[in-house]
């Protein structure tokens, strides 16, 4: 196979009796199905199988032998047709600051010249690279020349504290970490590099920090350790070779909460990635030539590395990275910045509908929002509220709205409309994409079949983006995802299944609480909570909330009664700030003498979950309870 220009990948899928074909066939025959769309990519060698399964152990391997380099696919094979297009277009933070244009031939050269960089500063094939760094072109390079020399990029949410760095460098042995000096979000500046010093003064494993310079501050750089950027590109050319990687071959390393307080490093593969989340986007948005694609998420997240990233880019795309936040300058930004760049899809968060939702009409009014298409929403489900403000105040009532239901163990869509071609249902995921097959289970595990129900949602069989492992712990992997319904990967979703087959995803069913579309595992909170001097134990859970979808709600027992409640709960607040970073701060901190635990010692977290949400009327069973009179001082004290 050659890097012989090929078609633009076609969307194939255009009216749902398409999808009902595709559908079926990609369930009969899911090896001939994946097999055509595969032989959509440049490949530098053919796969010997397609496919090796086996969900017990488990393990999960697609295009078997195949070789292939992800970039050539994101860019290369576009150069010859579309070396002017545009890649890339950069929205900085501040709107009086110029927007950027990358087309796809600047992309090449800024990649091969952050590979070689990247090789200059001795990284190899398989090493890992911390990337710690503000929304702006350089880190779509830095990932992307990681990818190019084949190291495995491990991306860090630049909204994380040093806590939350250490443990994501230690956990995957990072030898460099990229980065920069600081960043801006809003009004807001960060001192990232100020960040990963302190990270790195308990990371053994870096060897070198290679620093962006964003805000023109003057960090301090450790001699023999810290290089700036912009003298390290100066000194390597823009052609670098493409690794040729195994399709089972690491592309990255991506963590994402757990019910532990241990953030699980979800391990993502070359070729099965690459074919299912370009396939997934090409369908679901039913992506046109020339069309302006704009995913508002961060590409610390899945959504960003996978639909700013990786799948615009191999589809062809033009991609917005925006740098800022919604609110900022004003409540307008997003509806300015699709005028400005006439984005045609828009992909967003129920979060940021909610809080957008909640401002003026008028700052919607002043922007022409004519060039939008298709809208996307995707982290939560999408109240139905929310839904129809989008639709009627952004879509003007014509454009569809996929509601993508995914994780970053998938890596891709996995239940969502496909643009134009699936009936709508606000607040429905509706129906499963291609070669997806879920189960809905019960209580007792066993499956639920039919119409009309609910339960635990599974998938039954492998789809090729799946994560394969968890780096360094395949046990976890199994205990969390294979264990539960043996034979089959459990989501820790609930979702519903109506008369029409369509699914509804009504949240978690494990102990992770979504809150602003960010994964938090409680036990992750409580331990940072518990770090507090004052605190003895503390049990956290979710409740509903207006903007966020879900908020914080942390119960803590104190050594001493304390004295100055709100002063306690900003020290907490700032610990947990420290340790996670802000986006894990307790909404509300009720101070308690006990927790409702069980005589095994275990707490009842659906008796906290029913006081957290203000629904004290029925707390079911309270007499297997060590001390059922806690609960009432719980409900008296709550917030
Ligand atoms: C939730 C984000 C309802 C769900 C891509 C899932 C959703 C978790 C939707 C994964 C949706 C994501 N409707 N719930 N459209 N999309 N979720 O790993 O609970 O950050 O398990 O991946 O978000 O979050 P993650």
């Amino acid at each position: 196979m050659s890097l012989k220009p090929r078609q633009a990948f076609m969307n194939t899928i255009s009216s749902f009796s398409d999808y009902q074909q595709h559908y079926n066939r990609s369930i009969e025959n899911p090896e001939a199905f994946w097999e055509d769309v595969a032989n959509n990519f440049v490949w530098k060698k053919k796969w010997s199988k397609v496919l090796e399964w086996d969900f017990h152990k488990p393990e999960v391997k697609w295009f078997i032998g195949g070789k292939l380099n992800i970039t050539e696919n994101c860019i290369d094979r576009h150069l010859p047709k579309k070396a002017n297009h545009t890649a890339i277009i950069w929205e900085p933070n501040d709107p009086k600051d110029e927007a950027k244009k990358i087309t796809y031939q600047t992309l090449h050269d800024e990649v091969c010249k952050v590979a070689n960089m990247l090789k200059a500063n001795g990284i190899r094939k398989g090493d890992r690279v911390c990337i710690y760094m503000p929304m702006v072109p350089e880190l779509a390079y830095a990932i992307l020349g990681c990818a190019r020399i084949g190291a495995v990029h491990s991306v860090v949410f630049a909204g994380f504290s040093a806590g939350s760095l250490v443990d994501r460098i230690n956990d995957s042995g990072c030898k460099l970490v990229i980065t920069a000096d600081g960043t801006v979000r809003g009004d807001k500046k960060i001192e990232l590099k100020a960040i990963v010093d302190e990270a790195l003064k308990k990371c053994p494993s870096i060897e070198r920090t290679i620093v962006l310079s964003r805000t023109s501050k003057l960090p301090f750089m450790k001699e023999g350790r810290d290089v700036w950027w912009h003298d390290e590109i100066k000194n390597v050319d823009a052609h670098c070779p493409a690794e040729a990687m195994d399709s089972e071959d690491l592309l990255f390393i991506l963590y994402t909460s757990g019910s532990t307080g241990k953030p699980k490093g979800m391990v993502h593969t070359c070729g099965g990635y690459m074919v299912y989340t370009t396939y997934t986007f090409q369908t679901v948005f039913q992506y046109q030539e020339g069309q302006v694609y704009w995913c508002t998420a961060d590409v610390g997240w899945i959504t960003g590395h996978s639909y700013i990233i990786y799948a615009p880019l191999c589809a062809g795309a033009t991609t917005v990275i925006f740098e800022g936040i919604p609110s900022y300058p004003d409540m307008g930004r997003f509806w300015q910045a699709i005028e400005r760049h006439k984005v045609n899809i828009f992909y967003t968060a129920p979060t940021a509908i909610r809080s957008l939702e909640k401002a003026p009409l008028s700052f919607v009014e002043r922007s022409d929002l004519s060039s939008l298409k298709i809208l996307g929403s995707v982290g939560e489900p999408i109240n139905e509220e929310a839904w129809h403000w989008y639709n009627k105040n952004i879509g003007k009532g014509k454009c569809p709205i996929v509601d993508t239901w995914w994780q970053t163990e998938t890596a891709g869509f996995m239940i969502s409309p496909i643009a134009h071609v699936t009936p709508l249902k606000p607040a429905h995921a509706t129906l499963p994409l291609p070669g997806v097959q879920p189960a809905i289970m019960d209580e007792n595990g066993k499956e639920v079949e039919g119409n009309n129900t609910e339960g635990r949602l599974t998938i039954k069989f492998p789809w090729p983006a799946i994560a394969r492992t968890i780096y360094g712990d395949h046990q976890r992997f199994r205990d969390t995802y294979f264990s539960t319904f043996p034979g089959k990967y459990f989501t820790g979703d609930g979702c519903k299944r109506d008369e029409n087959g369509y699914y509804r995803i009504t949240g978690r069913v494990d102990d992770i609480i979504i809150v602003s579309g960010h994964n938090l595992g409680t036990a992750e909170i409580e331990s940072a909570i518990d770090e507090h001097s004052a605190v003895c134990e503390t049990a956290v859970v979710g409740f509903p909330h207006d903007i966020k979808g879900q908020g914080i709600y942390a119960f803590v027992i104190c050594y001493n009664k304390p004295n100055e409640e709100d002063k306690l709960r900003n020290e907490i607040r700032e610990t947990v700030s420290k340790i996670i970073g802000p986006i894990s701060k307790p909404d509300k901190i009720q101070f308690v003498s006990g927790l409702p635990k069980t005589r095994s010692g275990k707490i009842m977290r659906r008796i906290l979950r029913k006081v957290a949400e203000g629904d004290t009327s029925n707390l079911g069973d309270t007499t297997t309870l060590l001390d059922p009179s806690i609960v009432d001082e719980i409900k008296a004290g709550a917030l």
